[in-house]
């Protein structure tokens, strides 16, 4: 199947989906995410979420305060892996010394989202100091160190396919950002205290290989090419909207591979127009995995992992919907933020994202 123009219809719908469909239970069916083939159904009662669910796919949200990060009070930990498939991997870190170590993925690129903490990525192109909200992309054989000043909460994702921007064609070169506002490292004279000998841990999937060098192995004189770790902050970020329809969220897409677009969901104000639905469409996303961090719910803190399977029907259910317009007016901020990762394959859930689950499995 392919998109086309000419869309089918039968029974009652909305000539134009997501306006005025107040009373219409519509729900967002489609194929490539968002943007494949589609079809808007039309149901007869308002949504609801399951009474039960048995099986491994459900709706499910990990509190960050239920989950044990490998890496916390344990320098030469790695990262918590919580969601993982043959491309791609999911896992949280919380660190507050630096790691002894320096450290190189052979398999992946990695992207690091600061949830909180600041601190500095040294690698062997320089440094990158970060801050809350700062998207790290540390390309597949670069070798660094995480060095936090105070103790970082990261989302970290890493990626056998090479991350990319997403190219939003048509809108120009300067949004959703101007590339003027990437954080890229000068080159740094470490000061070090000197050692023995320099481990560099050689990361290949879940096994190690440890190289160790008489010598520090950063030394650079210069670099020159389009090969290099940069950061990204999500304030310098300027999100696709739209004041008469609600635009789906990879819209807002910011960098990908062919295994996962990473979504973030920014302040904005949402639709103006008093026809337009301003909360997500119920959608089951049937080619992505959705895993969000939640940083925060109308302005209060959150720090929660969701796990959203392909398939599974989700988004505000009729009583949600009901409650939201009742205090609703047109134009009012959005009240999620955080930052998503779809990935076109289905993810699976490690024990550890398990046992961070509250009672019922974290199902809503
Ligand atoms: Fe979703």
């Amino acid at each position: 199947m392919k998109n086309s123009w000419i869309h089918v219809h039968r029974g009652t719908v909305a000539k134009q989906a997501r306006v005025g469909v107040a009373d219409l239970n519509e729900e967002h069916y489609s194929r490539g995410g968002f943007f494949g083939p589609v079809s808007m159904l039309y149901h007869g009662r308002k949504a609801a979420d399951p009474i039960r669910v048995e099986g491994p796919i459900s709706v499910a949200v990990a509190l960050l305060g239920a989950m044990t990060f490998n890496d916390e009070g344990n320098p030469s930990g790695l990262p918590t892996e919580l969601l993982a498939n043959d491309e791609l991997s999911i896992s949280l870190s919380r660190r507050a010394e630096a790691m002894p170590h320096l450290l190189r993925n052979v398999d992946a690129d990695t992207l690091y989202f600061i949830h909180e903490g600041d601190g500095v990525f040294a690698t062997e192109f320089g440094s990158v100091e970060y801050e809350p909200e700062d998207l790290i992309l540390i390309p597949k054989g670069t070798t660094y160190r995480h060095m936090p000043s105070t103790s970082t909460t990261a989302k970290v994702i890493e990626s056998i396919a090479p991350i990319e921007f997403t190219e939003h064609r048509q809108i120009g070169r300067h949004s959703p950002i101007d590339f003027g506002v990437l954080g890229i490292p000068e080159l740094t004279e470490y000061d070090w205290p000197e050692q023995e000998e320099w481990e560099v841990k050689l990361k290949h999937g879940t096994e190690i290989t440890s190289a160790f060098y008489a010598d520090l192995p950063f030394d650079l004189t210069g670099w020159k090419g389009d090969l290099f770790p940069f950061k990204l902050n999500l304030r310098d970020i300027r999100p696709l909207n739209s004041e008469r329809i609600h635009l789906a969220p990879s819209s807002w897409s910011i960098l990908e591979s062919v295994s996962f677009m990473c979504v973030p969901f920014l302040p904005m104000s949402g639709v103006s127009d008093p026809e337009a639905e301003e909360l997500p469409t119920r959608h089951r996303n049937v080619d992505a995995d959705e895993v969000i961090l939640i940083r925060r719910v109308n302005g209060s803190p959150v720090n929660a992992l969701g796990h959203f399977p392909q398939g599974m029907t989700h988004g505000p259910a009729g009583r949600e919907r009901d409650a939201y317009h009742a205090i609703y007016e047109p134009g009012m901020q959005r009240m999620l933020e955080g930052l998503s990762i779809d990935s076109y394959r289905r993810l699976h859930r490690t024990p550890a994202f398990l046992a961070a689950l509250p009672p019922k499995g974290g199902q809503k």
